[in-house]
């Protein structure tokens, strides 16, 4: 990139994209990203405008974020949700452990008291059945709906993990709970199988954190397959890319619902909100809270007040790097890796 032009933001990116040939890959995307988010602050700093009045401008005051609320059992779900309402919160993701076994999104104690039921010879690994999954993620929201009603909008992940007839099955029971989306029933690799869910479930779908090969965005739209994209935006070439697909989407009423874990930084938050705030066929926002430590390293991070996410009005993404502070704080392994789950037999499952 060295010697080309800043604000020759598409030219760049094309060129980082087919620089090494093989393309579409996680690593080089996320290479890209770097550069494109990069490269639309500071086109933004150049003409003295936020990123999301280049991208169009406003077409909103905030953006509408969902909380995560986990428990392990129904009555503290059923808290989590009721706090955050009380906060303002109209959206609020729920995730429950299942007893005796792992889980995506909330943690179990008692996760060692099934091992008995495992065969011998096998390694010691988090145990995940998607049958007791199913089962208590629908006494949950059982749960939630009878002690809560219907007013609040409930969102849940499955991650994954169901094997895709079971995802057509749970997709179908859970059309009584009324959810606003239900998120990963299925593998990228089971595309096929979403038609199958749209036959038999009312449910809204959402999909795609781990998508990154932006292609693959077109048949799930075009088809009508799913409501809500997770795109993940550094891992499919950031805000470019993140524009054209959402772009993609309004054609087909598809709506954005950028992912916002919290391994996503507060600049990369700021490049979701951009979209958030300019793009027509925004959804919905998945929230990350950022503590003080975050603040002081991210001068100028967007703020949450009552459900929603504010941009502040500076020029480009409006979040700026601290280095001195952040060099307080050296980079630390988390250690292993993903995927350690196993069904009870030993089988590696998806994390
Ligand atoms: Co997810």
């Amino acid at each position: 990139m060295i010697g080309r032009k800043c604000e020759e933001i598409e030219n760049n990116w094309q060129t980082g994209f087919v620089s090494s040939y093989i393309r579409n890959g996680p690593v080089l995307n996320n290479a890209i990203s770097g550069i494109d988010l990069a490269l639309w602050d500071i086109l933004g700093k150049m003409c003295g405008k936020p990123v999301y009045t280049l991208l169009g401008g406003r077409c909103r005051a905030a953006a509408t974020l969902y909380a995560h609320a986990s428990g392990r059992d129904p009555v503290e779900v059923e808290d989590g949700v009721r706090k955050y309402m009380e906060e303002g919160y109209r959206h609020v993701r729920v995730q429950m452990s299942v007893p005796g076994f792992s889980t995506y999104g909330a943690s179990d104690q008692t996760a060692s008291s099934t091992r008995n039921l495992r065969p011998e010879g096998v390694e010691d690994s988090p145990v995940f059945e998607p049958r007791a999954y199913m089962n208590s993620a629908l006494k949950l929201f059982d749960h939630i709906r009878s002690k809560i009603g219907f007013d609040v909008e409930i969102l849940h992940d499955a991650h994954e993990r169901f094997p895709a007839g079971m995802a057509v099955q749970f997709a179908k029971e859970i059309d009584q709970y009324r959810l606003f989306f239900l998120e990963d029933p299925l593998a990228p690799e089971q595309i096929e199988h979403f038609r199958l869910i749209r036959q038999h479930s009312t449910t809204p779908i959402a999909m795609g954190e781990i998508i990154v090969s932006s292609a693959e965005w077109v048949p799930l739209m075009s088809e009508r397959l799913i409501d809500y994209i997770r795109v993940h935006l550094t891992h499919i070439g950031g805000i470019s890319m993140g524009k054209k697909i959402a772009d993609l989407g309004y054609f087909f009423d598809v709506l954005t619902a950028w992912h916002g874990p919290q391994h996503v930084s507060p600049v990369g938050h700021a490049a979701n909100l951009a979209l958030d705030l300019s793009c027509h066929n925004f959804g919905i926002q998945e929230q990350t809270v950022f503590g003080q430590e975050l603040q002081d390293v991210f001068p100028g991070c967007p703020e949450i007040r009552g459900g929603y996410m504010y941009a502040n009005d500076k020029p480009g993404l409006g979040v700026d790097i601290d280095e001195a502070a952040a060099s307080r704080f050296p980079y630390k392994s988390p250690g292993g890796t993903r995927g350690n789950e196993r069904r009870l037999d030993g089988t590696r499952i998806r994390p």
